[in-house]
């Protein structure tokens, strides 16, 4: 695994350089990245055991540049286990930019909101994770190099990246919410009574994505700072069948409101 990691590391170091922030867009968040200052961006298939993202609203660009004088490298699109990738292959990418040097990864998802007050179009920073995918990136032997055998998840999502993106949203003129993301296997969206559990469970917002490459992450000692777009309401709460266009156009609409958010927390970190 380490092998496969230091290929990637050399086949990328050149072009995109020393990371301070990795950053993990997702469904429909892509763009983002095309707004960094001297922007490089190295399709997924020219780097070495780099999972392609085969969704549609995922773009598959490792993509280095600068913001508010920060080294940032993101990654446009991931790998989900729902698309039969192993757990390893879904956190690779989050691997392959803490070796470039990140300290800090911001992740960011599409959701489905839970909580009562959540609303589609909100914008929620994750405060603690329930990982119910059944797997984790952890299993098998450790490798003592990337971390420790038994990692802490006192702190998974740093509490003071939580308030630092709340002051910012406040800042642009929004209300930051706050909640517990549930990560499932998917691909198919929850059952209402699915829906009823996890609320049941303390888990504000659901999705099929994050909880691993945070669990990579804490393994490698990152800060870690989640951000969830609430695109829908979870099934059974509003009425209707959930669609991924409807997320994708929901992440569409309030993408501008996100990157400002991302450049506000990048320029204030
Ligand atoms: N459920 C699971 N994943 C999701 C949802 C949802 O409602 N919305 C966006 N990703």
């Amino acid at each position: 695994m380490i092998t496969a990691l230091e290929e990637a590391k050399q086949a990328v170091i050149d072009r995109v350089g020393e990371a301070d922030v990795a950053l993990v867009l997702g469904s429909g968040l892509g763009a983002y990245a095309d707004g960094l200052e001297n922007a490089t961006a190295i399709p997924y298939a020219q780097i070495p055991h780099m999972p392609s993202s085969g969704v549609s609203g995922h773009a598959g660009n490792l993509v280095a540049g600068t913001r508010a004088g920060k080294h940032v490298v993101a990654m446009q699109g991931r790998a989900h286990l729902y698309e039969g990738r192993s757990p390893g292959d879904v956190v690779f990418g989050v691997r392959l930019m803490a070796s470039l040097g990140a300290k800090t990864l911001i992740v960011t998802n599409a959701a489905g909101g839970i909580a009562s007050e959540l609303e589609a179009g909100d914008l929620m920073a994750i405060t603690d994770q329930l990982n119910l995918t059944g797997t984790s990136c952890l299993v098998g032997p450790n490798d003592d190099s990337l971390g420790p055998r038994f990692v802490d998840m006192t702190q998974a999502f740093d509490s003071s990246l939580v308030e630092v993106a709340a002051e910012v949203a406040s800042g642009l003129g929004f209300e930051l919410r706050r909640g517990v993301y549930a990560g499932l296997l998917g691909p198919t969206y929850e059952t209402p009574a699915e829906v009823r559990m996890l609320r049941a469970l303390g888990a504000d917002a659901v999705g099929m994505s994050t909880v691993l490459e945070v669990i990579a992450a804490r393994h490698m000692g990152l800060r870690v700072l989640g951000l969830s777009c609430i695109s829908n309401l979870a099934a059974g709460i509003a009425d209707g069948p959930l669609s991924h266009d409807d997320v994708k156009e929901t992440a569409n609409r309030v993408q501008s409101r996100f990157a400002s958010l991302l450049a506000g927390i990048l320029e204030a970190m």
